[in-house]
């Protein structure tokens, strides 16, 4: 069995530039996506506890099974930690027996930022260039460099109540081959751009924007809202744009849409498998505005799973570990192996 740590997700960007690595997985997760029928899923359980989250995201499909331990705790920062934390497992379906169990704190931020690309590709303007990004946290540059992968952006302003959050975020971006602007505010960094992500961590209802300053035919991908009581935007927007959604039974309870109420149904335009099926229409006019009301749901993190596992097979990256008895010549003398290790 294969062990994935931080080390090897570091060796493995050595070896593969990031925007391939973008559009690999985006081609990845777009596969799962359209057989969404073949996979047995169910919103995520979590435990929600005083300062934040605790969640556990399993799937399976005919032949993988998967599952992710996540957390969200948004005064974590404060305490000079991360936020999101995360580890995975993948296993093989047909013996039941674990593949891969890997650090997963990256691969959330990067399968995260691969979703929200992938959707902005179908529900963004075709020609899209400027794109703003507002919360410049942990997650910011993924975000970027995903939709970069995706788009020639020419421009990304960017806005953080943090002023250190934003000189981080435009130090690990100044090479890039956009123009980097730091907004003043919100309403400054959303005038004329083509796409929004709004990734702020504020634990409760929020508007991070409102309807007001949204132009005509402005993509929002919206990630930040995500928990029972913590949304980002006007309820007034989900109203008026065409909301796109990844699970409904998860995301009434979690994303944006949960502050419809019993409406929330009526305002959902689809979840984003049918958009990759093709079943349902994408954009329909270049003055739609579009949100993607994403919460992060559990195939998302398989389609990074078997990406990365069969990436780190190919390049001979990771540790082979005994954490399972994989070569055990009896298999009815488990009291055996006590012996070996004694
Ligand atoms: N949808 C998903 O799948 C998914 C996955 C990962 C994270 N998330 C969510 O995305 C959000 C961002 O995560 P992170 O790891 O980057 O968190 P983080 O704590 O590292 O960063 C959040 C940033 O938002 C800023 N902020 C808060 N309120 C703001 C406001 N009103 N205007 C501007 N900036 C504001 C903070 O100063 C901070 O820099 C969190 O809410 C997290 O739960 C969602």
């Amino acid at each position: 069995m294969k062990l994935i740590r931080i080390q090897d997700i570091q060796t493995l960007f050595s070896q593969i530039d990031m925007k391939v690595f973008f559009r690999e997985l985006v081609q990845i997760m777009k596969e799962d996506f359209s057989h969404w029928a073949e996979f047995q899923k169910s919103a995520r359980y979590a435990a929600y506890v005083e300062n934040g989250v605790m969640e556990l995201m399993p799937i399976c499909s005919n032949s993988l099974f998967s599952f992710k331990y996540v957390n969200g705790h948004p005064e974590n920062p404060s305490k000079n930690l991360l936020n999101i934390v995360a580890l995975g497992m993948l296993a093989n379906v047909e013996t039941g027996h674990p593949l891969m169990i890997s650090e997963m704190t990256l691969l959330t931020a990067l399968r995260t930022a691969a979703v929200s690309a992938m959707t902005s590709q179908l529900m963004a303007r075709k020609n899209s260039k400027k794109l703003a990004i507002i919360g410049c946290g942990a997650q910011s540059e993924f975000q970027v460099l995903a939709h970069h992968a995706l788009f020639d952006l020419s421009e990304v302003h960017y806005f953080d109540l943090d002023p250190h959050a934003m000189d981080r975020f435009a130090q690990h971006l100044k090479g890039e081959s956009f123009q980097l602007i730091q907004a003043l505010d919100t309403r400054d960094a959303i005038r004329d751009v083509d796409i929004i992500i709004t990734s702020t961590a504020a634990r409760n209802q929020q508007q991070v924007l409102k309807l007001d300053w949204i132009q005509p035919g402005q993509h929002i991908s919206g990630i930040g809202g995500d928990s029972p009581g913590k949304t980002e935007l006007d309820i007034a927007i989900l109203k008026t744009a065409t909301v796109v959604i990844e699970y409904f039974p998860q995301t009434v309870h979690e994303g944006e849409i949960q502050n419809l109420g019993d409406d929330a149904q009526k305002y959902v335009h689809a979840e984003l498998w049918e958009l990759c099926a093709g079943t349902k229409p994408t954009r329909r006019s270049d003055e739609e505005i579009t949100l993607f009301d994403a919460v992060g749901f559990a195939i998302e993190d398989y389609s990074i799973l078997r990406y990365v596992y069969q990436l780190t097979n190919q390049l001979n990256i990771g540790l082979d570990t005994d954490l399972i008895p994989e070569h055990i010549t009896d298999p009815k003398n488990l009291f055996g192996l006590l012996k070996k290790i004694s």
